[in-house]
């Protein structure tokens, strides 16, 4: 039997799998690290940590499975995507913190690039908006904060990569992103594949920082220290991993992630399709010898990490899951709304200035209600981005695929399913993410011999119907759309 390993950093937690050619788990370990919050709105992690947890979780699930690294066919990484790091290549020391997705510091910059260069002209080149989402203006501002850092990055002295390309650097020595993350970054040209010298000038990252960049999945290179025996022979941000973990190898392939934040990612095939309604175009992912497929992605940026403040902030609950018996005690959302705009407003409405708010409090409201309004805030966003979606291919989907840590909420399913009336499918493994790491691991090795091989394995495991009335369904769309507008306009202004 084959066995491939996968790595799954994500913003809360790493973790490592042990998959054999079933496709199914034969050994898991899991650590989560710490969220560092310096001011309103910034968001930062220890790479270090990060490393010090991706060693842990690798030499744990290698000793449940009983095997070491010499038995893995090949290893995948796949990871929170925009999120930056920059070392030093001497000492392979981390400058600063890291700078998460989620992190608002670059409002000013994001909207310098605009007034200067015009959305389009980014849109255009890198299917992305100016936007505090992306990393490379991350860069820009670690460099503007210290003249020192940035002669020593155009000196060659340090090295950018977002998460993948810090383990990468970790576990092999090498300095590579692959071309989903790469095209994150906003200095990538979607067509070319390729770092673009104007658009790192217009950003302001010298491009002696950058990593090479990599097909998503091939042979990258043979791993050292804890992996030593195997190689790495996958990357791929997490979004772009769960397609492929939903088997979404075809044009028109579409599923929805509901983990920290959501995601909807459609497949649009060798074509980079152009949003005019707020969604981005991506890389799909890349096939070592194979032209790249393309995709249009919604992003919610808060989903479950809703719930999550719920918890720890709020102290309304002890554990994620508990939201759903919280939110249970009523029967509807009273009329309350939660838009969770801790990060600005990301697609389709694209709104750095939007913060949080609750609207529609009467006396009337309990606890019941909050934990409702913000479970269903994930469905409204997730609405929203499939009518953008809808707008812009001219098609409504029928049914959608979900995975993520959320799908396991009935109550936040159904709700989905009504507010879209459309089906909501969850496959057998809605741990899709790190399964889809492990599949380009296994598809770059010969584990798995071609994309269909790897599509035997999906399977619906559960499937909700939309079951709520036309005008109740138009009434919490309304609600929901005068709550959203009520968010805009918080910062600055
Ligand atoms: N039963 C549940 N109901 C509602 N939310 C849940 C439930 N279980 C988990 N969550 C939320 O789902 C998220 C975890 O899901 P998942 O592990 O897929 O997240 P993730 O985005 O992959 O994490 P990371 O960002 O670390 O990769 C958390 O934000 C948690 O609050
Ligand atoms: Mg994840």
């Amino acid at each position: 039997m084959s066995l491939v390993g996968a790595i799954d950093q994500g913003t809360t937690s790493t973790r490592f799998v042990v998959v054999n050619d079933s496709g199914a788990f034969v050994a898991i370990a899991q650590m989560e690290h710490d969220q560092i919050f310096p001011n309103p709105g910034w968001v930062e992690h220890d790479a270090n940590q990060i490393w010090g947890n991706t060693e842990r979780v690798i030499a744990e699930a290698l000793g449940e499975a009983g095997v070491s690294a010499s038995h893995l066919s090949g290893v995948g990484i796949t990871n929170q995507r925009e999120t930056a790091v920059v070392w030093d290549r001497g000492t392979g020391e981390p400058v600063a913190n890291a700078i998460v997705w989620q992190d608002t510091r670059t409002a000013d910059i994001a909207r310098a690039l605009d007034t200067e260069h015009g959305a389009d002209w980014f849109r255009d080149r890198t299917g992305l908006p100016p936007a505090t989402y992306f990393s490379g203006p991350k860069v820009r501002w670690l460099l503007d904060r210290d003249a020192t850092l940035r002669s020593r990055a155009e000196a060659g002295k340090l090295a950018f990569g977002t998460i993948d390309s810090w383990l990468t650097f970790k576990l092999t020595g090498r300095h590579v992103t692959d071309v989903t993350n790469a095209s994150r970054t906003m200095l990538m040209r979607l067509d070319t594949l390729e770092w673009d010298a104007d658009l790192c000038a217009a950003i302001g990252v010298p491009m002696e920082m950058l990593p090479d960049i990599v097909p998503s999945i091939g042979r990258i290179a043979p791993c050292l220290g804890v992996l030593e025996g195997t190689s790495l022979s996958a990357i791929l941000g997490d979004q772009h991993a769960a397609l492929v973990g939903q088997a979404g190898f075809e044009r028109g392939a579409t599923k929805v992630t509901y983990g920290t934040g959501a995601f909807l990612v459609s497949h649009t095939g060798q074509d980079i399709v152009r949003s005019r309604a707020g969604l981005l175009s991506t890389v799909a992912y890349q096939i070592e010898g194979e032209p790249a497929s393309y995709a249009l992605e919604g992003s919610v940026a808060i989903a479950g990490a809703g719930v999550q403040w719920l918890r720890d902030n709020l102290g309304l609950i002890d554990a994620a899951p508990d939201v759903e018996r919280l939110a249970s005690t009523v029967d509807d959302n009273g009329d309350v709304y939660f838009v969770p705009a801790f990060s600005g407003l990301f697609a389709p409405h694209w709104r750095d200035d939007a913060r949080g708010v609750f609207a529609g409090l009467t006396r009337y409201a309990n606890k019941g209600h909050i934990a409702r309004a913000v479970l269903e805030a994930t469905a409204f966003q997730v609405g929203d981005v499939l009518g953008a979606m809808a707008s812009d291919t001219g098609s409504i989907l029928p049914e959608i695929r979900v995975d993520g840590g959320m799908v396991h909420n009935d109550l936040l399913m159904q709700f989905q399913a009504d507010i879209l009336d459309a089906d909501v499918v969850l496959p057998s493994n809605v741990e899709t993410t790190v399964l889809g790491a492990a599949y380009g691991a296994g598809l770059a090795t010969g584990v798995w011999s071609s994309p269909s091989d790897v599509s035997a394995h999906w399977q619906e495991a559960r499937r909700f119907h939309p079951a709520m009335t036309t005008t109740d369904r138009e009434r919490l769309l309304r609600g929901w759309s005068k709550a959203v507008e009520r968010s805009f306009g918080w910062v600055g202004g």
